[in-house]
């Protein structure tokens, strides 16, 4: 499937037996054409708008049986009328646009110019809540941002840690007050592609997977400031290479590979007086593996400290699960699989099996292939089967818990297209 220029209006007297789906994000529509339709290929995707549909069409749509979820949509798709169901955050952890907001062309020019690779967008069917009760608060989130860029700014080897220390402490405080719950990490993350979410994304997994792990309040936050500190030295790395959407060149390479060396470097000869041992340490070993392939030293085995094992797993796990400019994030359940045949090679086992009882593979939400062909939505987890979720299947809306029904099983997560595919058909009610 691939999308293409929205609808023109001298378009707008479709029929709805020329469509073969429709998924409707706001006032806006994805229509997917039989090709029925002179000048458009079969399967392809328009973006229309909703007052261009059919009658007989926007009836089929808005008696749809139930609610669509939010969509994460690259901002290249995004049009005019969609709202956000997820505020959008700045660099400096300025909100840039809040939740609700109705996208105008100037809001979506500026999400390029910001660099904003994708954004969650409303279902128009979606009507229920989001939850956010499962995700970091935005205002941790955003004080995070703020105060760790700014500081990065202004750190000219004068500056206090106190006000990152103080972002640190709203994050524990937010993971130990147990409102994360046992979905983990996927749910924590936030759904937005740059630096310091990326910086407070794997504070927060740390700390959670530290808690796992039976630290206490004052061993979580140094966890916790060396795992938001952990990528300082990227700061000295040209931007060029940091979003290089090429191979980088061996040159280019050892320059990223330094950037642990550099952000050690930066904390050591400034605040070691703030820092701990434990902390420094994180910074600059959590690229090194436990079988010694890592960089920047190459030291290996319990030479790596299992607090900065716990950050890299978190760096790796929120790295995998973003998009990036050189690739689109990999679904939950392959970085999980991924992760899980490192054991003994890359990272610690013990750790390994500890981010398996922290992370799910198929979070709340996604949608999946089962064993029977039939299609579903994930709707809960149990804890010690990880791999067998509870879902509610798309077709009959029945519910399915895999831990007790051992004949099923899920086959893999749908890709983004056929997940929206799945949805288009069931907005419609076609089965086929
Ligand atoms: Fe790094």
């Amino acid at each position: 499937m691939k999308i293409t220029s929205p609808l023109a209006s001298h378009e707008k007297d479709l029929q709805a037996d020329i469509f073969t789906g429709a998924h409707l994000l706001g006032p806006t529509v994805l229509v997917e054409f039989s090709g029925a339709f002179p000048g458009r290929e079969p399967g392809t995707i328009v973006v229309c708008v909703k007052k261009y549909l059919s009658p007989s069409l926007l009836l089929r749509v808005e008696t749809s049986r139930r609610t669509c979820q939010d969509m994460k949509l690259p901002v290249s798709h995004l049009t005019p009328g969609m709202k956000l169901a997820r505020p959008i955050y700045g660099l400096k952890g300025q909100m840039l646009l809040n939740r609700g907001v109705e996208l105008t062309t100037s809001y979506i020019l500026g999400l390029r110019r910001h660099k904003i690779l994708a954004v969650m967008i409303e279902s128009i069917l979606g009507l229920d809540e989001h939850d956010t009760e499962n995700i970091l608060e935005e205002n941790v989130r955003i004080q995070a941002m703020a105060s760790i860029e700014t500081w990065v700014q202004n750190n000219k080897g004068q500056q206090k840690l106190s006000p990152v220390m103080d972002s640190v402490n709203s994050i524990v405080d937010e993971i130990l007050s147990g409102k994360i719950p046992s979905g983990g990490l996927a749910e924590i993350s936030t759904a937005d592609a740059y630096t310091f979410a990326h910086s407070i994304d794997v504070c927060a997994f740390s700390v959670y997977m530290g808690l796992n792990y039976g630290y206490q309040k004052k061993a979580l936050l140094k966890l916790g400031i060396g795992s938001i500190l952990h990528d300082l030295g990227k700061t000295k790395v040209s931007l060029e290479i940091l979003n290089k959407p090429d191979k980088l060149t061996d040159q280019e390479m050892d320059e990223i590979k330094n950037h642990p060396l550099f952000g050690y470097n930066m904390l050591i000869n400034n605040l070691s007086d703030q820092l701990c041992d434990t902390s420094l340490d994180i910074v600059l070993g959590h690229h090194e593996r436990y079988n010694g392939s890592g960089y920047p030293k190459g030291i290996k085995g319990d030479e790596i400290g299992d607090m900065t094992t716990i950050c890299a797993l978190a760096d790796v796990y929120s790295a995998m699960t973003t998009d990036r400019v050189y690739r689109r994030a990999f679904p939950a359940n392959e970085a999980y699989e991924l992760i899980m045949t490192c054991g003994d090679l890359d990272f610690k086992m013990r750790l390994v099996r500890l981010f398996a009882t922290c992370v799910c593979p198929y979070p709340v939400d996604t949608l999946v292939l089962l064993s029977t062909g039939e299609m579903g939505q994930v709707t809960a987890n149990n804890r010690n089967l990880p791999f067998r979720p509870v879902v509610t299947l798309i077709e009959s809306e029945e519910q399915v818990d895999l831990g007790k029904e051992l004949s099923v099983v899920v086959k893999r997560a749908l890709t983004d297209d056929e997940a929206k595919a799945a949805l288009i058909r069931y907005a419609l009610g076609n089965k086929s």
